[in-house]
């Protein structure tokens, strides 16, 4: 979606912190908190594509020991992040402090997020960024929860001037009153963050140092802090799996809405299920109850009936697929190809316009263009110990379950009989017919029943 008056972008450099040390103790989980996925990807990520529209220069993500995966899966996507840990779980002041070997020194914008708040829009973090620049030493994305209950209040003026962070547990009744939170993401100015952290002191109700008293400190030196807000959708934490499945419906709502406003129909948007990448063509139509796992790319005009299962598979334009289809990694279906009920592709090309419209596996293959295979074909790829392939030439017809033994090569234009069993090469334009011969006993059924039937009433 195109966003009519986007915000400008960064003049100054940007450099972001993501905190992600906390255990996640409510996810009971063997997984770092930050690893659980949302539309396919790790939160944490989430997070890290966000930042993407503020090119920052620097990013540093703060783990506890032992987070080895969260490192990993950064360094996927953002091979320059650098992860820090924090060794003492100390507070959100303390966190920031973990990163300060990686941007001491830094001139520029310092944007502070959760690694378990995947939610934020980038355009949030541009108007955030942009009111640093204008001149404000601390920018606090706030937002109004329905029940404001443990969220830190934002002590301001409605010009969105902000005096300074009271948490829930240190609150007066007066504040608590105060709807508007801290959703925790702050833009800092670099050339007082880490001077002003230094200054941060535990004294409070939870023994902890607050990243959040940074903005008190701050403004009672003349400097001026500012309050963006947003939604309470973007301002979303999540510490239980309860939570991970509201983020995932807002993520997929999001999703469907870009899918419909790119030019796709989807009939029943509730039941469609996208992957953070899925990239759908135009005038494609999706079906009730579709899933979509990482890694597909969909051409224009593609149908997708009911009850489909994609993951890491290019369809070509104007396809036609399912009901039922299965589509797995490496899988490659042509322009106008049909797949159709209970066929599963995987690692395999299928050919322009041809067709597997039946109860069919088709793994490690080529299957060319116009080709027709026949209702129940296995290809049998797999001898226990190596995966082998199987050829099929252009225009081939392949009869109704097939046995394919790979590696098997089937010409162009060829014909293999219903009901074969099929291993090594079949000529262009040839028939293969591989089956045991028929034999055939005039009247032997009818004399088979009336023996059983005569044993069945003498007894
Ligand atoms: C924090 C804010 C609060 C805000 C709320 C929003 C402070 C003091 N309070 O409170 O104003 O309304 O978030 O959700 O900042 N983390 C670390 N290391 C630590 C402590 C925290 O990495 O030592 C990370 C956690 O993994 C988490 C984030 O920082 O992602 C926030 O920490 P959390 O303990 O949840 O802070 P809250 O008490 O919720
Ligand atoms: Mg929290």
């Amino acid at each position: 979606m195109t966003d009519p008056n986007p915000p400008a972008a960064p003049q100054q450099p940007v450099a972001a912190i993501i905190l992600a040390a906390g255990k996640g103790t409510r996810m009971k989980s063997a997984l770092p908190k930050v690893m659980h996925r949302v539309a396919g990807r790790p939160m944490v990520r989430h997070v890290l594509a966000t930042l993407d529209a503020v090119a920052p220069q620097k990013i540093a993500v703060v783990v506890g020991p032992d987070m080895a995966d969260v490192a990993q899966a950064v360094a996927q996507s953002h091979p320059g992040a650098v992860t820090a840990i924090q060794h003492d779980r100390l507070g959100t002041g303390d966190a920031v402090k973990a990163a300060r070997a990686v941007l001491e020194g830094f001139s520029g914008t310092v944007l502070v997020l959760y690694g378990d708040t995947p939610l934020t829009e980038a355009a949030t973090l541009q108007k955030m960024v942009a009111a640093r620049e204008a001149g404000a030493a601390v920018v606090v994305l706030g937002f109004r929860p329905d029940d404001p209950a443990a969220y830190g209040r934002l002590i301001g003026e409605a010009d969105g001037t902000l005096h300074r962070i009271v948490e829930a547990k240190d609150a007066t009744p007066d504040e608590l009153a105060n709807n508007l939170c801290n959703s925790g993401v702050m833009a800092i100015d670099g050339a007082h963050l880490f001077r002003l952290l230094d200054r941060i002191e535990p004294n409070n109700a939870k023994g902890e140092y607050y990243l959040t008293d940074l903005v008190g400190l701050a403004t009672a030196e003349g400097l001026s802090a500012r309050i963006v807000e947003g939604t309470p959708e973007e301002a979303l934490g999540v510490n239980s799996r309860a939570e991970l499945a509201l983020a995932e419906g807002i993520v997929q709502d999001r999703l469907r809405a870009r899918a419909m406003a790119d030019g796709a129909t989807l009939i029943d948007p509730a039941t469609v299920w996208f992957s953070h990448d899925t990239v759908l063509g135009r005038d494609v139509v999706v079906h009730p109850n579709v899933v979509f796992g990482p890694g597909v790319t969909v051409g224009d005009g593609v149908e997708i009936r009911a009850f489909c299962h994609f993951e890491g598979a290019t369809i070509g334009a104007g396809a036609v697929l399912g009901p039922y289809a299965r589509l797995r990694p490496g899988a490659e279906i042509g322009v106008d190809a049909h797949i159709g009920n209970f066929v599963e592709v995987k690692n395999a090309a299928i050919g322009q316009g041809a067709k597997a419209n039946h109860l069919s596996y088709i793994g490690d293959a080529d299957i060319g263009a116009g080709s027709n295979i026949g209702a129940g074909t296995i290809t049998c790829n797999y001898d226990g110990f190596d995966k082998h392939r199987t050829v099929i030439g252009a225009g081939a017809f392949i009869g109704s379950n097939s046995s394919l033994v790979a590696p098997v090569t089937v010409g162009a234009g060829a014909i293999v009989g219903a009901g074969s069993t099929i291993g090594g090469t079949v000529a262009e334009d040839a028939l293969a017919v591989e089956r045991a011969e028929r034999f055939d006993k005039p009247g032997w059924a009818k004399a088979f029943r009336q023996r059983k039937q005569g044993r069945k009433k003498a007894g």
